[in-house]
């Protein structure tokens, strides 16, 4: 199957691979896995409490080159955004981007499941 382009891109430059420093409460972290493959994906979102912008994420996949390519777009995409915003991004919206196949929308899937838990993860952490 030939990826597109933007996954190419993305899998071979992905963005913002890694991870926050353990204990650092201004960061919220989703993990969550693909049934249908057994892919993982680890994303996380910090957030600037003064302003509740989220102004950096990392992420880990362990998983196929569009969801290596899916997570590293979303971390991109969160950036700038509030926590609401941020859970608005649609799987959809990742898919259309990097032009996925039907058998790849739910790698797009995985990284939208990723900003719910890592947003969770952040509210859960921080109840007013
Ligand atoms: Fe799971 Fe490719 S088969 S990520
Ligand atoms: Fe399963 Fe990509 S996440 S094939």
């Amino acid at each position: 199957m030939a990826y597109s382009e933007k996954v190419v891109d993305h899998y071979e430059n992905p963005r913002n691979v890694g991870a926050f420093e353990k204990g650092d409460d201004s960061v919220g972290t989703g993990m969550v896995g693909a049934p249908a493959c057994g892919d993982v994906m680890k994303l996380q979102i910090k957030v600037n409490p003064a302003t509740g912008l989220i102004e950096d994420a990392k992420f880990k996949t362990y998983g196929c080159g569009s969801a290596i390519a899916s997570s590293s777009l979303v971390t991109e995409w969160v950036k700038g955004k509030t926590l609401d915003q941020a859970l608005d991004i649609k799987n959809t919206q990742i898919a259309e981007e990097l032009a996925l196949p039907p058998v790849k929308i739910h790698c797009s899937i995985l990284a939208e499941d990723a900003i719910k838990a890592a947003v969770d993860d952040y509210r859960a952490k921080h109840v007013q």
